[in-house]
């Protein structure tokens, strides 16, 4: 009676005294992440072969602010202070060699556990299974593996982040080729085999369905394919390309897992699975037509991966809506599917209301319009959140314990780790750099989302990790340098790198000394000006 009188009072008594580190499982690891594109540089430097997002990049205005990742935040050269001189462009900027803070040192500055980050393909293997290994490559991530390491950080390895070596493109098509599968398998091997002494956690694909929606439904990623009413492009199918795509991505999943497990797990003893992008959903209006479009919208995003990989098979709402322009498993894939992971990440970022549109016509959504359904932000002119400077991405941190209980109910209790959260900011010509690193709406953000996980913990969910978005300001895809999602700011003249308040709080708060205050009962309601 005590006892149950204790768990009744707990969330009370909690919210009295905060949220601390310790509430979290010790073994739980707090990270911050990045990937090779967007960070690294060094593009074309010791025999690294071109992406598929160098040769994109350099065509004019495809990004926003007319940049592109040919030295990024230089990371390649800065990650440790004794791999050599750093970048052409940090040779001749104002700060001299000796005031540059090594990437590892911020890492391990910041008492971090872990470190998520992903390998460049090109610069491993720059003309895929077509070509060498490029052993500077491989030195490159042993030397930052050995790096953490050394400080007892773990690292959590991307095997892919969306670049690809361009030669797959330019041979096959890329992810379009079934020839794929072999190609990316080749690659895992040769991570695990190179890496897998020391890399416990492996994560085969960065967002896997974003990216094939990006690439062939909206068609705004490279090789930007995509037909109407889903965006206007020069070539593709948006009806059926996105879906190709992800049948050989899952695959190629698949078999990596399999050979992982065959050949490399008993003796190296790591995990491995793949990271997702996932929305929250709420029902635009309290009917059964929005419920259900809810389950449907949820189910076209991780589960169009996950199913298959748990099941055998995709979530039978996309085989109703999708018909033949699903493709099928046959038999053997289907065996050789089931149970291929060890692990979900999960990358979450907004939440929306979703509306019906099989039973009440509508404009089908540009991102989730194949589910027959549309997204809002707004439901009788009050937002579902508080706006962030980003379009269509609001702060509802309830949606962290949502989804984290949906994937642990649909998964049967699978680990789980929020490989992706993150608040952004937009700089312009005129914000200073002090704007930018007092980022109070960050460290704000990071705790109310935490809160909430640490609800799904409390109520069982087996959450492992999480990784805030992102370790460093760096290049934001399509808006180059104009997004910043950093803990720590960069100047990208200079390559000067300013921990923010935020990385400050993380830190305090990852050592022990803050506890976090709970975040207020649910988000405020703001009306749409
Ligand atoms: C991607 C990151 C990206 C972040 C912020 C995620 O979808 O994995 O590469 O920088 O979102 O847009």
């Amino acid at each position: 009676m005590a006892l149950r009188l204790l768990l009744l009072l707990f969330p009370l008594l909690s919210s009295v005294a905060g949220l601390r580190r310790s509430d979290f499982p010790p073994s739980f690891l707090f990270g911050a992440g990045t990937s090779s594109y967007q960070i690294e540089g060094a593009y074309l430097e010791d025999n690294k072969g071109l992406s598929d997002w160098d040769v994109f990049t350099h065509i004019q205005g495809k990004i926003e602010d007319g940049s592109n990742g040919d030295v990024a935040a230089d990371h390649y050269h800065r990650y440790k202070k004794d791999k050599g001189a750093g970048s052409s462009l940090q040779k001749t900027a104002s700060h001299s060699k000796s005031h540059w803070q090594e990437d590892i040192e911020i890492i391990h500055s910041l008492g971090l556990d872990s470190y998520r980050f992903s390998l460049s393909w090109s610069r491993i293997l720059p003309k895929g299974r077509f070509g060498s290994v490029n052993p500077a490559g491989v030195k490159f991530y042993n030397s930052l593996i050995n790096g953490l390491l050394g400080k007892g950080i773990q690292p959590f390895v991307t095997i892919n982040h969306y670049d690809i070596p361009q030669e797959l493109q330019e041979r096959y098509g890329s992810w379009l080729n079934p020839e794929i599968q072999e190609d990316f398998t080749y690659f895992a091997e040769l991570c695990f085999k190179m890496f897998g002494d020391r890399v416990k956690h492996w994560a085969t694909f960065n967002e896997a369905n974003f990216l094939t929606k990006l690439k062939y439904f909206m068609g705004k990623f490279p090789p930007s394919h995509c037909s109407e009413p889903y965006g206007k492009c020069d070539s593709g199918n948006s009806s059926t390309e996105p879906y190709i795509a992800a049948h050989n991505m899952i695959l190629a999943h698949a078999k990596a897992v399999n050979i992982y497990r065959k050949y490399y797990k008993a003796k190296q003893g790591g995990s491995v699975g793949i990271s997702l992008y996932m929305r929250w959903y709420e029902p635009l209006r309290n009917i059964t037509e929005d419920h259900l479009a809810v389950s449907r919208a949820l189910s076209f995003q991780a589960p169009w991966f996950l199913d298959p990989l748990f099941f055998g098979d995709y979530p039978h709402q996309m085989r109703q809506i999708l018909g033949p322009n699903l493709p099928k498993f046959t038999e053997g894939e289907k065996q050789l599917l089931k149970n291929q992971i060890d692990f979900i990440g999960i990358n979450h970022y907004e939440t929306l209301y979703i509306k019906d549109c099989i039973y009440s016509l509508c404009d089908l959504d540009t991102y989730a319009g194949d589910a027959l359904v549309t997204e809002s932000a707004e439901r009788n002119g009050i937002l579902i959140g508080k706006p962030t400077p980003v379009a269509n991405t609001y702060v509802v941190p309830s949606s962290m314990e949502k989804l984290v209980m949906y994937f642990n109910q649909r998964y049967q209790s699978i680990p789980l780790y929020i490989t992706e959260n993150g608040y952004a900011q937009i700089g312009n010509s005129s914000t200073t750099a002090e704007e930018l690193i007092n980022d109070t709406e960050r460290s704000s953000y990071i705790r109310d989302y935490l809160t909430y996980l640490s609800y799904a913990i409390r109520k069982g969910a087996d959450v492992r990790g999480y990784f805030v978005w992102s370790l460093m300001d760096n290049f934001e895809w399509l808006s180059g340098y104009t997004t910043k999602y950093g803990l720590y700011h960069v100047d990208f003249k200079s390559l000067k790198r300013t921990p923010k308040l935020s990385a400050k709080w993380y830190s305090r708060f990852i050592k022990g000394y803050e506890q976090i205050e709970m975040a207020s009962e649910e988000s405020p309601k703001h009306l749409v000006s």
